[in-house]
């Protein structure tokens, strides 16, 4: 870029347009051969998923750069200058609810010289400062003053252009915040399309919302970003074997044998997977306090109202959740989570408890502890998925390793039409169509040049209005 200053009067501006180029990369051409990477038909799948540095770097762009992402509970920041700083995978954002109660994000980092800005992960704020040359901002991301500002102005700034970037598109479901890097991106109730069904199991049990209670905990893994993912969207399969141990201690017994029950589902949606049985507290059984069990069992009529009995029975049952790309939770066990990657090889994961917002005090406090029992750095069952975890990831440093395929193609065959549920449905969650399902969507945008590229595959069966539970009729009455 080229600038020149006027030796009198108001200094020029004649980047001919090149300052716009320098704020975006063009999009990159997706990397040639990717298809080769995943056989959905015969359930095939690279190892060089997990640790081509080249396939990471698209990833970046074509999937966290144009994706959906969590952001924060609503719960984490009620009050206007509250804030939660976090990452869309490795860019560093603050979440900040506005005045006029409306939440915005920013990139965590100053635009004159690119120092971090925010250094804590929560607060309250009226603004924020930079630490290098003390820029301020505001909540709303505007630029408001700096130390010497008739000296900028004389240079030709115009401070309006030099707030903090914004996320591109902020959106809310139900108490859950996400942001989206991308303006082309389709809305978030489109991107969450029919999942939402199942979603409202965990989100909308009884009208009165969930929160988070007891902070975050931030651990690393050395494992590529997708092997957790894959694991929560579908993979009750480990838990008979890799689990045995830390169940007996939790339960008295060995996990419930799946693969022989009649009445247990894969079900997914634009790469999005729940996989479940209808035990109603098969999962909640595991913290090992009854008095969850009771909880859950005292509120299944009221959700069979709202939600109706099928899904009354998924409130704690056996289950996993991942929600494209990178968050997963378990109903039950109520651990929710985000795997922020950190190149091919490492994560860092921030997990957190989520609990009604109407359950007894007493209850949210036992599931504080039963989730830190179970999924913490040092609960019983993250113990045991972390190493495999991690060596699922490590084998493929070998270059001769790292050619050979896996497999991934249980439960073809297994799909379920005229299911009357919404979505991909499967029979039996001992399965991996869930996995195929997310890989389909990962190809999808890795081959995307933009999202008017990206098939629609599961057009969606419900109407919005399918999510509101007599809301509309009550609010009208
Ligand atoms: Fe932030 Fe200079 S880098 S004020
Ligand atoms: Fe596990």
């Amino acid at each position: 870029m080229t600038a020149s200053t006027a030796s009198t009067g108001t200094p020029a501006h004649d980047c001919t347009g090149n300052c716009e180029r320098l704020r975006k990369d063009p999009a990159s051409e997706p990397l040639p051969g990717l298809e080769r990477l995943i056989d959905l038909d015969s359930g095939r799948l690279s190892r060089r998923v997990y640790w081509d540095q080249r396939v990471y770097e698209q990833e970046l762009e074509k999937i966290f750069a144009r994706s959906w992402l969590f952001l924060a509970h609503e719960s984490q920041i009620p009050k206007a200058g509250d804030y939660v700083t976090t990452y869309m995978a490795e860019d560093n954002v603050i979440v900040v609810r506005q005045k006029d109660g409306s939440i915005k994000a920013f990139l965590n980092t100053c635009p004159h010289r690119g120092n971090k800005l925010n250094f804590t992960d929560a607060g309250n704020a009226r603004g924020f400062i930079c630490n290098y040359h003390g820029w301020s901002f505001g909540i709303d991301g505007a630029l408001r003053g700096m130390a010497g500002q008739e000296l900028f102005e004389a240079s030709g700034m115009d401070r309006a252009e030099h707030g903090l970037h914004p996320v591109a598109q902020v959106a809310s479901y139900k108490g859950l915040v996400f942001g989206n890097m991308d303006p082309d991106a389709p809305s978030l109730e489109e991107f969450l399309g029919d999942f939402r069904y199942y979603l409202d199991v965990m989100l909308d049990m009884d009208g009165e919302g969930t929160e988070f209670i007891g902070g975050c905990v931030k651990s690393e893994i050395r494992c590529n970003w997708k092997v957790p993912v894959e694991n929560f969207i579908g993979d009750i399969y480990h838990a008979l074997w890799t689990h045995d141990s830390a169940a007996r201690a939790m339960l008295g017994g060995p996990v419930a044998e799946v693969y022989k029950d009649p009445d247990s589902y894969h079900v997914n949606v634009n790469g999005h997977g729940w996989e479940f049985n209808l035990d109603v507290v098969g999962n909640a059984a595991t913290l090992g306090d009854k008095e969850i069990r009771k909880y859950l069992y005292g509120i299944q009529p009221k959700v069979a109202q709202r939600l109706g009995e099928f899904r009354s029975k998924m409130i704690g049952s056996i289950s996993s959740v991942s929600v494209f790309p990178n968050l997963s939770f378990l109903p039950g066990q109520n651990t929710f989570r985000v795997w922020h990657p950190r190149g091919p090889g490492k994560i860092e994961l921030h997990t957190w408890t989520i609990v009604n917002k109407s359950a007894p005090q007493d209850i949210k406090d036992r599931w504080l502890k039963g989730t830190m029992m179970t999924f913490s750095p040092s609960g019983v069952f993250e113990m045991d998925d972390g190493e495999n975890f991690e060596f699922s990831t490590r084998t493929n440093a070998g270059f001769v390793t790292r050619q050979q395929d896996l497999y991934m193609g249980l439960g073809r065959g297994t799909r379920l039409d005229g299911s009357g549920l919404p979505g991909n449905v499967y029979r039996n969650q001992v399965n991996e169509a869930n996995h195929r399902a997310f890989y389909q969507r990962w190809l999808d945008l890795m081959q995307a040049r933009a999202w008017h590229e990206v098939p629609e595959r599961d057009k969606p069966a419900l109407p919005d209005s399918a999510f509101t539970y007599g809301q509309q009729a009550k609010e009208a009455a």
